[in-house]
C-alpha cells in the first residue's frame, strides 16, 4: 500500500493525527509506523469502540431486577457434596489418562498493578524454594499425569497451551526454555499471541506511545477466542484427541491445574461449559458473580449492581450472589470450536478507562495524566457462558484453590506477593497435619492445632490461615511441599505421619528438609 493510500484511509477514519510527525522520525521509524498502520483496520476498530462505548452507557439497576442465582441443580460443591467427590474425581483421572484434557493458561495480561518488567508467571513470591509461578504449575501438570498413569496404568499427557501478547511472548518462551520446560516436553507447551488493540482517548482517537508508536494493550483474557482461531489451536487440540479443556489465570499460585474433580463433575453432568467460584462472603467485596441475567448465564461486576442486592441472603444465611468468580473455567472442545468459528464476533469489548500517557498531536509532548483520558477495550473470558448449552458451577473453598497475585506487596494489604506466599504455606501446612504431622516450636512444644468444621462435618484437621498466625511476627508456619510430591495434599503419610517438625520445613522430591536442624 502507498503511503497516500495510507494516508487517505487514515484520513477517512478520522486517525490522520497519528502520521503527525512523520516528517520528524527516522527512516526506518516512518517503515514502522507505517508498517503498524497498515495492519490495522480502521473500520473494525471504529465499529468496536462505538459498540463498546454504547454498552457501556446501558443502566445499571435494570440487571439488578433481572438477576436471579444459580439454581442448586447446576452446583456441585467441594464441601456439601463430598460423598460424590470421590467419583468426580475417578472419572476426571480417567478422562485425563486418556489424555483427552488440555489446560489452556491466560498469561497475556500486562501485570501493571504488580509492575514488574517480566511477564507475571515468573514472579518469585518468595517461597523456600523460590520456584516461579510457572513452575509451580508445570509441577502440577506433570505431578497430575503421573498420578492418572498410576491410577490407570496408561501413558498420558495433559498439553499446556500458553496465550501471551505481543508483550510477553518472547521472555516467557526463552524463560521456558531456559528452564527446560521446567520437566515437560516441549512438544507439549504450546504459546500463542493473543491480539492487541489501540488505546483510544474518548473522542475515539487513537493514541500515540511515542511520535513513531501506536500505544497498543491485549484484548483482554477474551481475546482468547479470536486467537485460538488465528493460531490453528483448535485444529493442534483436535489432532491430539482432546474432549475437555481447563482454562484459567496465570495469578493463582493455588490454581489446580487440570483439577481430575472439577473435570469429573463437569462431565458428570453432560456440561459444555462450566465455572468454578469460591463463596463470597462480604457484600462489598469487588468480586464478580456467576448468576443468570434473564434466564442467561454471565458473570455480573460487583460495580454493576447495588448495595442492597450485594446483601440480599438467602435463607441457609450465604449471600442471594455468592458465586464468585474466579476466571477458572471448563469448555468441551466442541464448545470452544463453536465459540471460535460462530460466537466470537458477538463478544462486546468492556471499556476501562485509564489514565493513558501519549504523545500530544499538538505540541508533541509526552503527557502523563492523573486522571482518566481514554478507554482500553477488552473482551472477557466468562462471556461465553450465554452460548453454553449445558453451563454448570463448581464451588470450592477459596483457602484450597484461589490466592491471585494482583498488587505489589508496597501497594495494598491483599492480593499480593505476601499473601500468596501464605496462603500456599498455610494450604501446605495443613496437609501436613491432616496427614498426621505436627509441628512443633522452637522449645519443642506441639503447635496446636484448630480443627476446622464445614457444614456441620469435620474437615480433618484445619488450620486455615489466621489460626497459623502463631508467632510474634503473625507469619503462618513456614511449610512447602513442591507439587511433584502431592497435588493435592495426598500421599503425604509416607513423609509426615506421626512425625514432628520444625518449621522452614520443604517437602521435596529428595526428601524431607527442616531447614533450621540442617542449618541452612
Ligand atoms: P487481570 O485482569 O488481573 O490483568 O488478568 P493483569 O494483566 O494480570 O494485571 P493488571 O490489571 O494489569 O494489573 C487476569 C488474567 O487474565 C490474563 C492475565 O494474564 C491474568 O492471568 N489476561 C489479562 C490475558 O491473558 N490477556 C489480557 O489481555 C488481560
Amino acid at each position: 500500500m502507498e503511503q497516500s493510500e495510507l494516508r487517505a484511509r487514515l484520513a477517512r477514519a478520522g486517525q490522520d493525527h497519528l502520521l503527525r510527525f512523520l516528517p520528524e522520525l527516522s527512516r526506518a521509524e516512518q517503515r514502522a509506523l507505517s508498517e503498524e498502520l497498515r495492519g490495522m483496520d480502521f473500520e473494525e476498530l471504529g465499529r468496536f469502540f462505538r459498540r463498546a462505548m454504547e454498552s457501556g452507557d446501558a443502566g445499571q439497576d435494570k440487571v439488578d431486577a433481572r438477576m436471579e442465582p444459580v439454581p442448586r441443580q447446576v452446583l456441585g460443591s467441594a464441601t456439601r457434596d463430598r460423598d460424590q467427590l470421590h467419583d468426580w474425581e475417578q472419572r476426571g483421572l480417567h478422562h485425563i489418562s486418556q489424555s483427552k484434557v488440555a489446560v489452556l493458561l491466560l498469561a497475556g495480561g500486562q501485570g501493571t498493578r504488580l509492575g514488574v518488567s517480566y511477564p507475571k508467571g515468573m514472579y518469585d513470591v518468595g517461597l523456600p524454594s523460590h520456584k516461579t509461578l510457572f513452575q509451580i504449575q508445570a509441577e502440577r501438570i506433570l505431578k497430575l499425569q503421573q498420578l492418572a498413569e498410576k491410577e490407570h496404568g496408561t501413558k498420558c499427557v495433559i498439553p499446556w497451551y500458553i496465550m501471551t501478547s505481543g508483550r510477553t511472548i518472547e521472555s516467557t518462551k526463552e524463560f521456558f526454555l531456559k528452564h527446560k520446560y521446567f520437566g515437560l516436553k516441549k512438544e507439549n507447551v504450546v504459546f500463542f499471541q493473543q491480539g492487541m488493540l489501540p488505546a483510544m482517548g474518548f473522542d475515539g482517537k487513537i493514541l500515540l506511545e511515542e511520535k513513531s508508536k501506536v500505544s497498543m494493550a491485549p484484548d483482554g483474557n477474551g481475546g482468547l477466542y479470536r486467537a485460538l482461531g488465528a493460531h490453528g489451536i483448535m485444529e493442534d487440540m483436535e489432532k491430539r484427541g482432546i474432549g475437555s479443556i481447563h482454562v484459567y489465570c496465570v495469578d493463582n499460585i493455588l490454581v489446580k491445574v487440570a483439577d481430575p474433580r472439577f473435570i469429573g463433575f463437569c462431565i458428570r453432568k453432560g456440561a459444555d461449559c462450566g465455572a468454578k467460584v469460591v463463596e463470597k462472603t462480604n457484600p462489598t467485596e469487588p468480586v464478580g458473580v456467576v448468576c443468570r441475567v434473564d434466564g442467561v448465564y454471565q458473570v455480573v461486576e460487583y460495580s454493576e449492581i447495588s448495595l442492597a442486592t450485594a446483601q440480599k441472603r438467602s435463607p441457609d444465611g450465604r449471600l442471594l450472589f455468592n458465586a464468585g468468580n474466579i476466571a477458572n473455567h471448563y469448555f468441551t472442545v466442541a464448545f470452544l470450536r463453536d465459540v471460535v468459528n460462530t460466537y466470537e464476533p458477538q463478544l462486546q469489548h468492556h471499556v476501562a478507562q485509564k489514565k493513558i500517557p501519549h504523545v500530544d498531536v499538538v505540541s508533541g509532548r509526552l503527557l502523563q495524566p492523573d486522571k482518566p483520558n481514554g478507554i482500553k477495550m477488552e473482551k472477557f473470558v466468562f462471556d461465553i457462558f450465554q452460548f453454553a448449552k449445558k453451563f454448570v458451577v463448581y464451588e470450592v473453598l477459596r483457602e484450597d484453590e484461589f490466592s491471585p497475585l494482583k498488587n505489589a506487596d508496597s501497594q495494598n494489604g491483599k492480593d499480593n506477593p505476601t499473601t500468596a506466599r501464605h496462603a500456599l504455606m498455610s494450604l501446605h501446612h495443613c496437609w501436613v497435619l491432616n496427614a498426621g504431622g505436627h509441628f512443633v516450636d522452637e522449645n519443642g512444644t506441639r503447635i496446636p492445632a484448630i480443627p476446622r468444621f464445614t457444614n456441620g462435618r469435620p474437615d480433618a484437621i484445619r488450620a486455615d490461615v489466621n489460626d497459623n498466625l502463631k508467632d510474634a511476627n503473625d507469619l503462618p508456619i513456614q511449610c512447602e511441599i513442591s507439587p511433584l510430591v502431592s497435588y493435592g495434599g495426598e500421599g503425604l503419610e509416607q513423609y509426615v505421619k506421626n512425625r514432628e517438625f520444625r518449621a522452614p520445613l520443604i517437602i521435596d522430591e529428595n526428601g524431607v528438609h527442616e531447614l533450621v536442624k540442617n542449618g541452612v
